[in-house]
């Protein structure tokens, strides 16, 4: 009932936002130029269903009020805030981002800045409620889960503006962590689609600390980790920009690297000839080979155990009594 009701709310925002965007004068100027500018189309815009909130206190309060939306529920989807005791709009001045859950439905927003600010967050999300659990979204499944089923591989970005982009690249088996680290469900979610999850950050991110973190959870799911580092500086959107979408798939297929081994590797170099740090490596990366389920996938645990040997330089069977110590 008071889900019902959050996502009417949400679908009636959207429809609205969208409308400003392109029929309202400032919505065209301010907001349509803006998307413009990144070099989205219209047919990208309206397939994503972007919008614009006009600069104004309460435009879309008032409206919504005036449509008969109970003020309480208009304040928990976050849409609407109460400043100098009036309803106000809380996304003035931002161009605004859906989040669909997988049926399309909304649950909630992203809501972006025009011009970056000290003052001000990038980004306004909307707050959690009944419909909106951030540990269960990934941006842009609705659009992607028919890519992810047919190639059998889910991309994972970190903004918005990359699931847009790659989208009107053609590369469309793509969601976005919105800038957090990934949580269980997340990893269930993209388990329901594929085993095969690759991770596109740029090289210096903190994206990419956190996605190791989360790596023995992604490996205890299941999934097989593959990582794409980007060039400084650079995200998928900014990147695919600029290189065009052949280039860019081309890239993606080059610098795929396992996961697992690209962790070891950093592990190493950070190691250096401190023996403690590295019979310290050896054991995390024991554990984290012992996650694979045998049962499951017998011969990618011994490949890695191969390979994991080979690039530390220690006896294969040793390494393979130390994966087993891990195994309960
Ligand atoms: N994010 C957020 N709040 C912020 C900054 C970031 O919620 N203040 C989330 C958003 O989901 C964003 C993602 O983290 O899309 C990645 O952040 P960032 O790389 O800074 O933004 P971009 O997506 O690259 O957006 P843009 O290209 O418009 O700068
Ligand atoms: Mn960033
Ligand atoms: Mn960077
Ligand atoms: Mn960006
Ligand atoms: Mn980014």
């Amino acid at each position: 009932q008071l889900a019902d009701s959050l996502f009417i709310i949400n679908n009636y925002a959207r429809e609205y936002f969208a409308d400003t965007l392109f029929n309202n004068e400032e919505g065209q100027n301010v907001g349509l130029s803006y998307f413009e500018e990144r070099g989205f189309t219209a047919e990208t815009i309206k397939k994503f269903q972007l919008g614009y909130c006009l600069n104004t206190f309460d435009a879309f309060a008032k409206s919504a009020i005036a449509k008969g939306y109970n003020l309480e529920y208009l304040q928990k989807t976050g849409l609407v805030t109460i400043r100098n005791d009036q309803p106000a709009d809380n996304y003035r001045g931002r161009v605004i981002f859906p989040i669909h859950n997988q049926s399309g439905k909304i649950l909630g927003f992203g809501a972006r800045i025009l011009v970056k600010s000290d003052r001000a967050p990038k980004y306004i999300n909307s707050p959690e409620n009944e419909i909106y659990v951030k540990s269960r979204v990934l941006y842009g499944t609705y659009f992607a889960r028919h890519a992810i089923d047919k190639l059998n591989e889910c991309l994972l970005v970190e903004g918005y503006t990359d699931v847009v982009s790659l989208h009107q690249a053609g590369v469309e088996n793509v969601v976005a962590s919105s800038g957090t680290s990934l949580t269980q469900d997340q990893l269930r979610l993209i388990k329901k689609y594929t085993n095969n999850l690759t991770i596109l950050y740029d090289g210096d991110s903190a994206g990419v600390k956190a996605a190791l973190r989360g790596l023995d959870m992604a490996i205890e799911e299941g999934l097989n980790v593959k990582l794409v580092l980007l060039p400084d500086k650079e995200d998928p959107d900014s990147y695919v920009q600029k290189l065009g979408a052949e280039a860019f798939r081309a890239f993606i297929q080059e610098h795929k690297q396992d996961f697992v081994l690209f962790k070891l590797q950093l592990t190493m170099q950070e190691a250096g000839n401190d023996s403690n740090k590295k019979s310290q490596l050896v054991n995390e990366i024991a554990e984290t080979i012992s996650k694979i389920d045998k049962a499951e996938d017998f011969t990618r645990q011994q490949d890695y155990i191969r390979q994991c040997s080979q690039l530390l330089h220690i006896d294969e069977q040793g390494l393979v009594a130390l994966v087993n110590k891990y195994i309960r």
